[in-house]
């Protein structure tokens, strides 16, 4: 069964195609009923989340799986155990999947090392955060009136995401989808929040108004300070005045331009209550289809129907 590792592997077409299907399924009216499996799918979760980690429950409840929730303050890692040992004990134990979000990139792939349940990435360290492209992209599909997937259908659209690239593993699973499927993709950051190394197949910039000039799509990011080192903000009021997405600098963007957030966000930070809450916002939509594409890729990774 296949693994969920990395952006570039997940077969993008079938996947929305496929969370498209749950949107209409869930907003049927009784909702569809539910065949218990009887069986587990592990979230691990070493790392806080809301979102992801509700998505992905509530994905399992409704395939008919029951999701067994491990952080890492109530395991054994707590112990000392290495994440591949609690992968063999939970394959031991038969579950069907196992979910894990960790703080060190590349642990996902240790886990599928060792592991016959399909690993499934919600976000590793700086790395990737697949299942967040996906969801992300899924929105901007359904924006678009669900054009034809195979097709480069974000050609000509300009995405620009503003925050701290550095430490995002969102803004690179992002980068993968949203260029694949053709988008010109902005990455704009004050210089200390940017890669050391640019990304490929972005336009980087350090300036704010370049970035979200003409933009059809401005995606902002959490400053990530749990993984900064010390220093590489020096004030917030001046990243605020640079940086913070306000109803003033969206007016450089196109008129119907959309505004994305992958959440959890920062008022008053990387965005403002007017925008966050405003008219083009899509930030609430996002979490809405998070459910539809963690149950489309659990689906896909569990080789369901
Ligand atoms: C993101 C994450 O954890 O990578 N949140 C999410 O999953 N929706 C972004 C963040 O924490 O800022």
């Amino acid at each position: 069964m296949p693994h969920i590792l990395t952006a570039a592997a997940l077969p993008v077409s079938d996947l929305l195609r496929r969370a498209d299907t749950w949107r209409v399924r869930l907003a049927e009216r009784p909702a569809p009923p539910v065949a218990p499996k009887a069986a587990l799918i592990a979230l691990l979760f070493y790392e806080p989340s809301t979102r992801t980690r509700a998505a992905f429950e509530q994905a399992c409840v409704l395939l008919g799986y029951h999701p067994l929730v491990i952080t890492a303050e109530a395991s054994s890692i707590a112990k000392g155990e290495s994440l591949q040992d609690t992968v063999r004990t939970l394959n031991a134990q038969g579950v069907r999947a196992i979910v894990i979000r960790h703080p060190q990139a590349g642990a996902p792939i240790h886990a599928a090392q060792v592991s016959d349940a399909p690993i499934l990435n919600a976000g590793d360290g700086a790395h990737e955060h697949p299942t967040q492209a996906l969801l992300d992209l899924y929105t901007l599909w359904r924006h678009y009136g669900c054009p034809d997937p195979d097709t480069r259908w974000l050609g000509g659209r300009k995405v620009a995401i503003i925050g701290d690239i550095r430490h995002s593993r969102v803004a690179r699973s992002n980068l993968i989808l949203l260029t694949r499927a053709g988008a010109e993709v902005w990455l704009c950051a004050p210089p200390t929040l940017l890669p050391d190394t640019p990304l490929p197949d972005a336009h980087t910039t350090t300036n704010a108004e370049q970035a979200i000039q003409n933009a059809d799509v401005v995606m902002a990011l959490r400053l990530q300070t749990e993984r900064m080192q010390q220093g590489l903000l020096p004030s917030l009021d001046a990243y605020r005045r640079d940086y913070q997405i306000d109803p003033e600098r969206l007016k450089l963007a196109k008129p119907e331009c959309v505004v994305m957030h992958p959440g959890p966000i920062q008022r008053g930070v990387e965005i403002t209550d007017a925008v966050a809450d405003g008219a083009a916002s899509l930030i609430l939509t996002q979490v809405r289809h998070g459910v539809y594409v963690r149950l489309a890729v659990l689906e896909y990774a569990l080789g369901e129907a």
